[in-house]
């Protein structure tokens, strides 16, 4: 190569955007970012840690983030021409909008590509633990199966019964359109235009959760984690609902009190949950663990090939967009949209 040419190579180079990739994801995303900026990508499959990733921020332009990376001020600061935090996630609890606002950093999400793998979740939860399969797993896996049993291992039926949904968002719908071959009714809480969509003839609206809670078999929680939804479900709320009914979570954890669940599972206050999502991830309440009617998986709600290739292609083109100086196609608001 001639020296000139080679010069504008390193030029190039030197001029393109820097971003950095907080962890391993789907090459789909990172072929896209590497093909118009600089990637310094935290090759690891475990979360950065926090001080390697308060160096590595510095001088970047932009960040692409996992819900495991925290996004404050601290990190803002160690990035001053920092313009996006492109987050794999739809929830971004884990960033602190205040923060990037007063910063000027765009701050965008995946929303829709991971829909319909977090609402097949739920609903495979809500099946799976009000048919007790967990225990029936262990038994054969411990070659524990006595032979058939008329009373063995009795659950609860879920066709036509009545499913409570927190969060009539994106995911909380397609869980109710999900419950439509089912035939079960659906409560959620009455915001605005009345929801839309397959089956929605049998969605209802009530006025308040206690009562949602009240009339609900199963309880499936889909709001985004804000100071009002935290510890959304206490003692308290776990006390109005049915003492045969269910709780799934594919939201985030701390919208339950986990004690508070470990102690109404243990008392059958409940008949049981099934969570994807815990309070101190990867931490789970020790009490859960005893819970014989508590089915746990470690949160992989959107852990489908697709939608994790989604998730990653969405934020490098929304990160890439903000870098271009255009509107990302999935901007975040302050105010949460579910
Ligand atoms: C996963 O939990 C997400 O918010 O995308």
């Amino acid at each position: 190569m001639r020296e000139g040419a080679a010069h504008n190579v390193r030029k190039h180079a030197i001029m393109r955007p820097r971003v950095l990739v907080t962890r391993r994801i789907p090459e789909a995303g990172l072929a896209l970012l590497r093909e118009a900026v600089e990637v310094e990508l935290h090759d690891s499959s475990a979360a950065i840690p926090r001080d390697v990733l308060l160096a590595a921020v510095r001088g970047k332009d932009g960040i692409l983030a996992l819900l495991t990376d925290r996004m404050d001020a601290e990190v803002f600061d160690a990035a001053p021409g920092l313009k996006v935090v492109a987050n794999m996630a739809v929830g971004y609890d884990n960033v602190d909008l205040e923060e990037a606002a007063r910063r000027g950093v765009r701050v965008t999400n995946t929303p829709d590509v991971l829909t319909d793998a977090t609402a097949d979740l739920a609903f495979a939860l809500l099946l799976a633990v009000s048919r007790r399969l967990m225990e029936g797993h262990d038994m054969m896996r411990a070659s524990a199966f006595p032979g058939w049993d008329p009373l063995m291992l009795l659950g609860h039926a879920v066709a036509g019964r009545t499913l409570g949904i927190v969060g009539m968002g994106r995911i909380g719908r397609a869980v109710a359109e999900r419950a439509t071959g089912f035939r079960m009714d659906v409560l959620y809480l009455r915001r605005g235009t009345p929801p839309q969509g397959l089956g929605s003839e049998r969605w209802h609206p009530v006025d308040t959760l206690d009562e949602l809670l009240a009339f609900s078999d199963f309880v499936t929680l889909h709001a985004p984690l804000t100071p009002q939804t935290r510890h959304l479900i206490g003692a308290a709320r776990l006390a109005r609902m049915k003492p045969t009914a269910y709780l799934v979570n594919t939201s985030r954890g701390p919208l339950v009190d986990e004690a508070a669940l470990a102690a109404a599972l243990r008392d059958h206050v409940i008949a049981g949950a099934a969570l994807d999502v815990f309070e101190r991830e990867p931490e789970v309440h020790p009490d859960l663990l005893t819970c014989g009617n508590c089915l746990m998986m470690p949160h992989i709600g959107s852990a489908t090939v697709e939608a994790r290739d989604a998730m990653a292609t969405t934020a490098a083109l929304n990160l890439l967009a903000v870098l271009r100086g255009e509107i990302p196609p999935n901007p975040v608001s302050r105010k949460p949209s579910g």
